[in-house]
């Protein structure tokens, strides 16, 4: 078993087994099936590494492709490019294809969107706007690796690059707002949260698919279910899907880079806190300094613990990933790192203590991106490099 720098854990005391008033969206799994490419994502059990932890069974909801992209985030801009475009339409429209819907909201004309974005989401906005003839404008902070910028202009976007990080790419995008420019940002703020809410709801697939997985493999229900957390609206549906009165049940650890734990800072201090620039982690995804406005009632009630680690936790967690078939990047690796710190390091006992986290529990892990630089990845593991890392194409094709 590994054993690196020891891990900041927080246990929750105020999280609740199940929050009052949640609902389960229903409505975002019949919009991604109708989307090019739309296919469950795999489920991938891992016996070794369950072994290797002293957990009953682990499996790995493996987010390195969905919908054409390596990263789950299609899910969410996806669902929120969807219900605006739908209410500022006034009406439902009847679509089977994404010609189809394309063609039912011409006649709103060419709008732009707007996103900032350290990258998966900006691309998925991007992607949309291409499917969906609109165009797109994407600001990006300035120490965003080049390929991730490249890849969202090739998308048919404009990228502006800005300095000041992913909070303040996301306060430009806010600027655009306009008649012909939506601002479709996956963080919500004061005044701003309806698309945040939807793209917090088309993540629910992600949860969906899984237990619906695990019913097939007769493998029963998660206990402990692990989530790398940004802003948090990942694990804000995560907590609607586990502990809405009529969800599944199940105890939620959030995982964040050690340079960018705004979420376990913000439990500590029992209100949102701002982390003062910059997030430096190689877990770029998870490189936020502000919780979402929108998540973080959720997130107070919802998530029973926390962890924080560093990025040596990520890469030792990768090599972990691919030696089970799961070709994860950085980011993608953060919930297992999580998951590996609390089972190895000593520090994490009060973490496992308030998880139940034992021989008999079972755990599901997200792995939310694949693979970001294929050159570091076959340098960390050891492996070839992946055809996953290859360029793919992208303006122009449907994928
Ligand atoms: C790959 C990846 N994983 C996890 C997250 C975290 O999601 P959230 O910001 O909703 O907490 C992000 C956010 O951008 C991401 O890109």
């Amino acid at each position: 078993m590994i054993v690196l720098d020891p891990p900041d854990v927080l246990v929750n005391h105020a999280a609740l087994a199940r929050i009052p008033g949640l609902i389960q969206p229903r409505e975002p799994l019949s919009v991604h099936r109708r989307l090019p490419g739309y296919a469950p994502t795999p489920l991938i059990g891992c016996p070794d590494l369950a072994a290797e932890l002293g957990v009953g069974a682990l499996w790995v909801k493996d987010e390195s492709a969905r919908l054409g992209l390596p990263a789950f985030k299609m899910l969410g801009a996806a669902y929120a490019c969807y219900r605006v475009l739908t209410e500022r339409l006034g009406h439902d429209v009847e679509w089977s294809t994404i010609d189809e819907l394309a063609a039912a909201f011409a006649p709103l004309g060419r709008l732009t969107f707007s996103a900032g974005t350290d990258g998966n989401h900006g691309r998925a906005v991007a992607r949309m706007a291409r499917l969906l003839g609109m165009h797109a404008v994407i600001y990006m902070p300035d120490n965003i690796p080049q390929a991730r910028i490249d890849a969202i202009a090739a998308e048919g976007a404009e990228v502006v690059v800005i300095a000041g990080g992913y909070d303040a790419a996301v306060e430009e995008s806010a600027r655009l707002a306009s008649d012909t420019c939506i601002v479709l940002s996956d963080t919500a703020w004061p005044g701003y949260a309806d698309i945040p809410a939807w793209v917090t709801e088309g993540y629910s697939t992600i949860f969906g698919e899984a237990e619906h997985q695990l019913a097939q493999a007769g493998a029963g229900r998660p206990d402990v279910v692990v989530i790398p957390v940004g802003v948090g609206a990942l694990a804000a549906a995560a907590i609607t899907h586990f502990k809405a009165a009529d969800g599944p049940g199940a105890h939620l650890l959030g995982v964040e880079p050690e340079s960018a734990r705004c979420v376990m800072e913000s439990l500590r201090a029992g209100h949102p806190v701002v982390l003062p620039f910059p997030q430096t982690s190689i877990m770029a995804g998870l490189n936020s300094g502000t919780p979402s406005h929108l998540a973080w009632p959720l997130l107070e009630r919802g998530l029973d613990a926390m962890v924080a680690v560093s990025d040596e936790w990520a890469v030792a967690a990768m090599r972990s990933l691919a030696a089970a078939g799961v070709i994860a990047g950085e980011t993608g690796a953060a919930a297992l790192a999580g998951l590996q710190a609390i089972c190895a390091d000593p520090a994490g006992a009060p973490v496992r203590a308030a998880l139940g986290l034992g021989r008999r529990s079972r755990v599901l892990v997200l792995c939310t991106e694949g693979v970001t630089d294929g050159a570091a990845w076959a340098r960390i593991t050891g492996y070839p490099v992946p055809d996953a890392a290859l360029p793919e194409p992208t303006a122009g094709g449907n994928a």
